[in-house]
């Protein structure tokens, strides 16, 4: 297995690991993908199997404390200097799954965001996976009243530094 920060390259790699993961609702376009690219490569984490993509992680960083829908599709919100790093996207194909894969990359976007700096890493989950982040030392602040795209009630979870 490889792990590697991403470049434009893998813009259709990543489009079709996302679609294969979530609800065409729920799921970042390519064109939302092509934006988040362009602004923060280096904050997402790429996981190859063979030269195949089947796991990442990916968000951008900001001073806003808590994550919103527009974060989501607005990529110029980026700001490399910001405060928290925000989780948009955790992803592994089904073949791939439950071998600790996403659990590697998160433990490993936990640790560049420590050495950048910021004071912690925030994300939103539905409520199936709330113990599974947890493990990580994620505190569940409760239901989202920012986020809830796909029309789904999501948890947002706090990891402070
Ligand atoms: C969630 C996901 C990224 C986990 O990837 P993975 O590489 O299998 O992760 P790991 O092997 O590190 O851990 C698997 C754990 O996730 C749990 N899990 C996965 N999907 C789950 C779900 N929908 N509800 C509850 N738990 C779930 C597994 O039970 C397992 O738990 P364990 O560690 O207690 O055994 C993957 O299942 C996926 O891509 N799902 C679809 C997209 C998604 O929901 N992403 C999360 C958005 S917040």
């Amino acid at each position: 297995m490889q792990i590697r920060t991403a470049s434009m390259n893998d813009l259709d790699a990543i489009a079709m690991v996302e679609a294969e993961c979530f609800p065409s609702a729920e799921a970042a376009t390519k064109e939302e993908f092509k934006e988040r690219l362009r602004y923060y490569s280096d904050h997402f984490l790429l996981m190859f199997a063979k030269e195949r993509l089947v796991s990442f992680v990916d968000g951008f960083v900001t001073d806003e404390k808590d994550l919103t829908d527009e974060m989501y599709s607005c990529a110029e919100l980026h700001n490399e200097q910001g405060e928290w790093q925000m989780i948009f996207g955790v992803n592994t194909v089904p073949s791939y799954r439950n071998k600790g894969l996403a659990g590697n990359l998160i433990t490993r976007f936990i640790l560049d965001a420590k050495e950048q700096g910021r004071k912690g890493v925030v994300l939103t989950c539905k409520d199936g996976l709330v113990d599974y982040y947890s493990k990580f030392g994620f505190k569940n602040e409760g239901v989202s009243d920012k986020s809830n795209h796909g029309g789904v009630k999501w948890n947002q979870m706090r990891l402070t530094f």
